[in-house]
């Protein structure tokens, strides 16, 4: 999609449809607020009539379309929500629902009145970007399979009036960015959606090299012959099972400064996740093509990192396998050797994306001596359990590293929480035969010992961040109607804004 920014008032723009936010009005508040007197004007006092009607609330979701009798297409009321709830996500879920609600009725160029929310406490760049976000992700759709399509909006205009003149140069630089950022968020989200026969292990390494050609970034490829060499028994024992066999891609971004930091992002690229001997019911077991979304986010933030030029140096690190059953796959008991020589003990197939992990992050933390490392994986349904399917899971060993996440995810609107880590989790993991073991058989704290797991490969030493987003990593079916307008069907991307937004803002490390 394109996004511009005007100078006049968007209802001087020649869309098909000029969209203005409206706060909740409350019980006492009759007449309609001066803010809407433009409006008013071109609908004729279409507007002040709906409001005296009190058909027009200005609730979350809430839109009023009125057709303008000047012929110029449509004027869009969307609700904002309680005034004392504003914030940024008010007016990034506010753009989506206006983009989404235009869908399928012949509005191809969308003008968006941006007021000032400086009273509310959010600042014009600020409200900008959550337009965009909402606009190109509200409008987002995985098409590559269907034939036919309804058709929504192509164009978004940004658009300032008087209020906002002096703002311009700040508004202009905080769209491209951001335009640039979610057009990342959109090629992500189109990787993540391919299904299991496309997108497997060798796919995603292909997708890396060309991510790699277009963008002058530093890819090697692991093929399965070169982790046996290396002894990289985890990967191996999880794609054992799979025609396709496993791939660990790395990918580096040399960084904006030559003394920056150096940042890894370690990413779960499980192609499909059967659980393997220890196989998953069936019911949506097709959203398991959805465990790669570690990995493909993993690229989106190396495109991201590249495409802005941020700070620090990124490595990515892509853990790629095909979790099925056969009579090759990997079985409960098995014991694998990892890269860094740790070994674990293997439980249940089904918890793969630890196993992949370890050798993944043993492998940079030996090889790049990172100054941080972050992984991304959807890797518990007891994170889904614990947070809900909007929320991701944040464990690190590193205030810190928290903190500067947690900083950028309130930018972005992408809901995280920090979980804690404690010596019960990791006594929790220890095995009789190996190191560790990968599942404690017992419902007791899975997103913890899983990350417990994994810190055993990061080692005590280095920062690290585990982001577990098996709830936010895609929408399904059954509560997809209670996510925001901005999370279509299917991959969501969830992470990439928030770790990209990190990346931009982290200072170095002194
Ligand atoms: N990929 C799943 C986790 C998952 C569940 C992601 C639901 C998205 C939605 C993971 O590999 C898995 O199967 N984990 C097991 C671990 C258990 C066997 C210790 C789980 O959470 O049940
Ligand atoms: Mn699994
Ligand atoms: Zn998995």
């Amino acid at each position: 999609m394109k996004v511009l920014v005007d100078r006049r008032d968007a209802l001087e723009a020649a869309a098909d449809a000029v969209v203005v936010g409206c706060f909740e009005r409350g019980d006492k508040d009759d007449v309609l607020p001066r803010g809407l007197a433009r409006e008013d004007g071109v609908t004729k006092g279409l507007l002040a009539a709906a409001w005296k009607r009190k058909e027009v609330k200005g609730k979350r979701k809430e839109l009023s379309v009125f057709h303008r009798p000047d012929g110029r297409g449509r004027c869009v009321l969307v609700g904002l929500g309680p005034r004392v709830q504003f914030s940024a996500e008010s007016v990034r879920r506010a753009a989506a629902e206006a983009v989404r609600g235009l869908k399928g009725k012949g509005a191809r160029t969308v003008a968006f009145r941006l007021p000032s929310f400086a009273a509310d406490g959010v600042s014009a760049d600020v409200a900008a970007r959550a337009i965009v976000d909402g606009a190109v992700l509200g409008a987002y759709e995985f098409l590559r399979y269907k034939t036919t399509s309804e058709g929504g909006v192509e164009e978004a205009a940004v658009h300032l009036g008087e209020d906002l003149a002096r703002e311009e140069a700040l508004v202009k630089k905080a769209v491209a960015d951001e335009l640039a950022l979610v057009d990342t968020v959109v090629w992500t989200r189109d990787l993540a959606n391919l299904p299991a026969d496309t997108a497997t292990p060798e796919r995603l390494a292909e997708e890396a090299r060309s991510l790699a050609k277009e963008f002058g970034l530093k890819v090697t490829v692991f093929d399965e012959k070169k982790l046996a060499e290396m002894g990289c028994g985890g990967i191996l024992a999880v794609g054992s099972g799979s025609a396709h066999p496993p791939r660990m891609i790395v990918l580096e971004y040399p960084g904006g400064s030559r003394r920056g930091r150096t940042v890894a992002v370690v990413g779960k690229g499980i192609t499909f996740d059967s659980g393997g001997i220890s196989i998953k019911p069936g019911p949506r077991m097709s959203e398991m093509k959805f465990d790669k979304s570690g990995a493909v986010a993993t690229l989106g933030i190396l495109r991201a990192a590249a495409t802005l030029k941020v700070g620090p140096r990124v490595i990515g690190v892509l853990c790629c396998a095909e979790n099925l059953p056969s009579g090759s796959a990997y079985r409960p008991g098995d014991v694998v050797r990892t890269f860094n020589g740790k070994t674990i003990e293997v439980l249940n197939t089904d918890a793969e994306g630890r196993v992949v992990l370890s050798d993944g992050l043993g492998y940079v933390v030996k090889q790049y001596q990172p100054d941080e490392v972050i992984d991304l994986a959807t890797l518990t349904g007891a994170e889904v359990v614990a947070l809900g399917d909007d929320t991701a899971g944040l464990v690190a060993n590193d205030d810190r590293l928290a903190q500067g996440l947690l900083a950028a995810a309130q930018l972005t609107g992408e809901p995280f929480w920090r979980m804690p880590l404690t010596d019960f989790h990791r006594e929790m993991v220890k095995s009789d035969v190996a190191d560790v073991r990968n599942s404690t058989e017992i419902p007791v704290a899975g997103m913890l010992t899983a990350a417990a797991f994994l810190e055993t490969f990061v080692g005590p030493t280095t920062p690290w961040a585990h982001l577990d987003i098996a709830g936010p990593a895609y929408t399904n079916v059954l509560t997809r109607k209670w996510q925001p307008a901005y999370q279509n069907p299917g991959a969501t991307a969830f992470g990439v804004r928030t770790v990209v937004r990190y990346l931009e803002s982290a200072a170095p490390r002194s």
